[in-house]
């Protein structure tokens, strides 16, 4: 019960990762309230969560839900999540309003905690126009440089909590996660995952996982992220910024091997990337809050598959270079 007594507001609650979010809080000891244009259905859960229908683009409603829950957090996840999936002006304009009214009424009407969702596809991989980092894994030091208008928004997002950090980091304690390709738990019993896909059909096919970088996450282990930072925050410096990642990556064979066949040049740039190591690392959340994501795909799908749904049948197989191609236009947000 590490929340108990405190009161958590989560902006996009209803959603693929607000709902393992909200739920976890709850079960955790917080008091949440979810905060969407939509509402999940009741079962979803716990007794005692407040669901608030509420259109946070509309004017002054970030600032009204705020005062009227009067919470000690607030978690914004409220977005359009998935790059591509409108046109470009409407997500940029969407993710940095909803980001940059609801940071700021949180900020004046006082509340302690501010948290904002960012995403690792700020650092720019994929880039019709070539994309090459100085060295894996990738960490909260790798420059960011968007290519898109979803990115772009979330780094956006980032900048706006370090905006509020600047002006108003003596009062409230702020920071953003980029959570990677998040997996909630009916997604490991077979439901789609947001590219439409199973997880099992990610696994099995690397040119699905490719352009996330074969990333990946349980949506509980961002929920107990989340805790743990609601409870750290008062004692880390302000205005950090973390990955939130699986501590293996998706795939059934090393990313030393299979980057370079992804990502052009990086060959050399990949040695270290042996046995089942991510391409993201979280080291930063490791050591500055002690948080381990508890979950992998290894343990997730074999619970699974005692429901009926089957992982890869050959986990060594290799990925022939050209499917390479067919990550093209997979638009995935991590
Ligand atoms: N799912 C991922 O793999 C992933 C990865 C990296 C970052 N993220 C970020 O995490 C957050 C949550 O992502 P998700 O996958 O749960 O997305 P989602 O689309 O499932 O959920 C987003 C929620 O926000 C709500 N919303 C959107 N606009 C709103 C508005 N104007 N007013 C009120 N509610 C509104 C939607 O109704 C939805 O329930 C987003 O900020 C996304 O960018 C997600």
């Amino acid at each position: 019960m590490s929340g108990a007594a405190s009161t958590v507001l989560v902006t996009g609650g209803a959603g693929r990762l607000g709902r393992s979010v909200v739920a976890g809080l709850a079960n955790a000891g917080y008091a949440v309230v979810s905060v969407d244009r939509d509402l999940a259905p009741e079962d979803a859960f716990p007794a005692g969560v407040i669901q608030e229908r509420a259109d946070l683009l509309a004017d002054g409603e970030p600032r009204r839900v705020i005062e009227a829950h009067r919470p000690d957090a607030v978690i914004h996840l409220a977005a359009i999540a998935v790059p591509f999936s409108a046109p470009e002006e409407v997500i940029f304009h969407t993710n940095s309003r909803l980001a940059f009214t609801v940071l700021q009424a949180a900020t004046e009407l006082g509340v302690r905690k501010i948290i904002t969702a960012s995403s690792p596809t700020v650092l720019g991989y994929g880039a019709p126009s070539g994309w090459l980092p100085e060295e894996f894994p990738l960490s909260e030091a790798t420059p960011p440089r968007p290519w898109n208008a979803y990115a772009l928004s979330k780094y956006l997002a980032e900048q706006v909590m370090e905006m509020f950090t600047l002006s108003h980091g003596d009062r409230s304690r702020y920071a953003a996660f980029r959570p990677c390709f998040v997996i909630s738990p009916e997604e490991w019993d077979g439901a789609p995952t947001q590219q439409g896909h199973t997880v099992t059909e990610r696994l099995a096919d690397a040119a699905l996982a490719a352009p996330a970088l074969f990333n990946y996450v349980d949506a509980r282990d961002v929920s107990d992220f989340l805790d743990i930072l609601l409870q750290k925050m008062d004692t880390i410096p302000n205005g950090q910024t973390f990955f939130v990642g699986a501590a293996d990556a998706l795939a059934t064979e090393p990313l030393a091997d299979l980057l370079p066949r992804f990502v052009a040049g990086s060959g050399s740039l990949t040695e270290s990337l042996t046995g089942t190591s991510p391409a993201f690392s979280i080291e930063k959340a490791q050591r500055l809050l002690g948080w381990e994501p508890r979950r992998s795909w290894r343990s997730e799908l074999s619970t699974a598959t005692a429901d009926g749904q089957h992982p890869p049948e050959n986990p060594t197989t290799d990925t022939p270079a050209e499917l390479a191609t067919a990550s093209r236009g997979n638009q995935v947000n991590p």
